[in-house]
């Protein structure tokens, strides 16, 4: 069979990058740990509160075993909900010790937001009427900014928060 000099140039271009971008895939997924967050249980967006993990006494760290942490977040445009501190004033860090296992979960009463912790494996989508949930352990320490990575109107870029791993 005779291949035209240029369809060989395409069809080796085509291949190579389906390889590539498989093995970025491949790097994310086994070498980084990037996985989709889990989209199993459903929420009214119009009654979070009904869902225990969302009520506002419930919002923030939660250790439930030794090394073992629960945050429960609500994603509003533009804000971070990670609940109060004693002094009622508003959570905007959350402070785990290194090696600790975190299940992070969210969820949103308005639009679509991101729930990213840069330099880390977590990144998650938060759609309304989804609780979104990712488990990992927190092998580093340092400060990580939480960031909002799905555009979600004019406040967007405002919407941050920190997660602290200490030794
Ligand atoms: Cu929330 Cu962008």
């Amino acid at each position: 069979m005779h291949l035209h000099k240029y369809e060989k140039i395409w069809l080796i271009f085509g291949m190579g990058s389906l390889a590539l971008f498989l093995a970025i895939i491949g790097f994310a997924a086994f070498w980084k740990g990037i996985h989709p967050q889990s989209h199993i249980e459903t929420i009214d967006p119009q009654n979070i509160e009904a869902h225990d993990a969302f009520k506002p006494e419930n919002l923030g760290l939660h250790e439930v075993a030794d090394g073992k942490y629960i945050v429960n977040i609500v994603a509003s445009a533009f804000n971070y909900d990670f609940g109060t501190d004693e002094n009622g004033n508003a959570v905007k860090t959350i402070r785990v010790p290194k090696g600790s296992t975190v299940l992070y979960q969210i969820t949103t009463k308005d639009v679509v937001h991101g729930f990213q912790v840069a330099g880390t494996n977590i990144n998650m989508m938060v759609e309304p009427g989804h609780i979104s949930r990712f488990e990992t352990v927190m092998k580093n320490t340092g400060e990580f900014t939480v960031v909002c990575n799905e555009y979600c109107g004019i406040g967007h870029h405002l919407m941050f928060g920190t997660v602290e791993v200490y030794e």
